[in-house]
């Protein structure tokens, strides 16, 4: 049989490379370049060596931006409060262009580096399975032959020296990393411990907010319909999806935005300490939600921030980005947005993003007007007495029975 293998040059992956040839397999290797730091000629002659039929690496960076990451700022998407989804963001176009990858090379089979424990096992899979529901699915991690024999990382390197394995002499990280243009991902080993910070040498897309430049930077972000398609700043404006994305991530990074540190509860139901900075996401978060502030209706907004952004967010975690309830979901995103249009202005300084103005030209629903405390027009305070009076029905007699209970005063 032949295997598409999503292949990092990795211990883990070289080792369930040379396993499958071991196993009798044909093994076409697969790496998404979603805008990874990589040795990507090093990729490529690590699996030839230890015997790969052929390396497909794809740029798919561009399709990750504008369909997964702006479509996460259109709705604010994070998960429990805190994560932006970075790596649940990545694995739909990734999952998407291997099996592209599988189909062209004549594949029966995709595999896997994912261990049993994690989220990205089933985001691959229930991924894979949807787009064909023929496919066969080797996940080495899960397979007693597999872990019984590779019981921890000198099992691996034991195997390597014998099978002729090339072993990066880089010292292993203490902590594992998913590294992507949204963000970078640190969990396990040394940062299993919840009580204690992370290492500080840990970040690296973020330098360290607090040996940040002293002086703030102003940049501006113009948005249509929810999506990002300007960003000014040093004096130059930047209208290219890719080109705004990198260039936010570095400012965000010069200024240390976008750290955060968590303990998430993931699909499987384990709960897992994370670490992620993800500088461009954080930027565009804050910008978009302020934007919305100006020209989203209300209800609108409140109806989208107790049901879609939450559903959203959670689909994508749990994996389901190939799914009925996804399309549904997001086309209420996409109908949401019809009049997100504007410009906001943020000053960033030593890992803060504070707003400093936002404007739309073609959206009237703040009126500065309207709001003003000088100003009577087309407005007649004694409405409200009215407004006051029969939203007030209700509560007295609430207030009523609680005086007759003996608990007056909101007690
Ligand atoms: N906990 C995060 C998530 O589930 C990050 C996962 C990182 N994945 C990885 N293969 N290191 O989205
Ligand atoms: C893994 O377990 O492979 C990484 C972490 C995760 O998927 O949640």
């Amino acid at each position: 049989g032949k295997v598409c293998l999503a292949y990092s040059g990795g211990l883990d992956t070289s080792t369930i490379l040379r396993w499958l040839i071991d196993s009798g397999y044909e093994v076409v290797c697969f790496l998404a370049d979603v805008g990874q730091e990589e040795d990507w000629d090093q990729v490529r002659s690590k699996a030839a060596k230890i015997g790969a039929l052929k390396m497909v690496i794809t740029d798919l960076r561009k399709e990750f931006v504008e369909e997964l990451c702006f479509r996460a700022v259109q709705c604010n998407a994070q998960y429990e409060g805190t994560y932006l989804l970075g790596t649940s963001l990545a694995r739909p176009v990734i999952a998407r262009a291997q099996m592209k990858v599988a189909a062209e090379e004549g594949c029966q089979y995709v595999s896997h580096g994912c261990t049993g424990k994690g989220n990205d096992q089933v985001r691959f899979e229930l991924a894979f399975l949807t787009i064909d529901p023929k496919i066969k699915v080797i996940a080495p991690w899960r397979m007693k032959e597999f872990f019984e024999r590779f019981q921890g990382r000198n099992d691996l390197l034991d195997y390597a020296a014998k099978s002729g394995i090339p072993v990066t002499s880089t010292k292993a990280k203490p902590y594992s990393m998913d590294d992507n243009i949204a963000h970078c991902s640190y969990e396990s080993g040394q940062l299993e411990d919840p009580s204690q910070p992370p290492p500080t040498d840990m970040w690296t897309r973020t330098d360290d907010p607090i040996t940040a430049p002293n002086t703030p930077q102003d940049i501006a972000i113009q948005f249509e319909k929810g999506i990002p398609v300007k960003l000014t700043a040093d004096g130059k404006d930047i209208t290219d999806s890719l080109d705004l994305f990198i260039a936010l991530n570095a400012i965000g990074k010069k200024h240390g935005v976008g750290r955060i540190d968590i303990v998430e509860n993931r699909f499987i139901g384990i709960k897992s300490r994370g670490c992620y900075d993800s500088p461009a996401m954080t930027i565009l978060r804050a910008a978009h939600l302020d934007l919305e502030g100006l020209v989203l209706d209300g209800k609108v907004r409140s109806l989208r921030d107790q049901f879609v952004t939450h559903a959203w967010s959670e689909i994508l975690y749990n994996g389901l980005y190939f799914s009925p309830e996804r399309e549904f979901v997001e086309n209420s995103v996409i109908f949401s947005q019809k009049r997100v249009n504007g410009e906001v202005r943020l000053r960033l300084y030593k890992g803060n993003t504070f707003i400093t103005g936002r404007s739309s030209e073609t959206e009237k629903l703040y009126s500065e007007e309207e709001s003003s405390m000088d100003s009577l027009i087309d407005f007649s305070p004694t409405d409200t007495s009215g407004f006051i009076n029969i939203n007030a029905i209700r509560l007295k007699k609430y207030g009523a029975q609680k005086l007759e209970e003996g608990q007056g005063l909101g007690a």
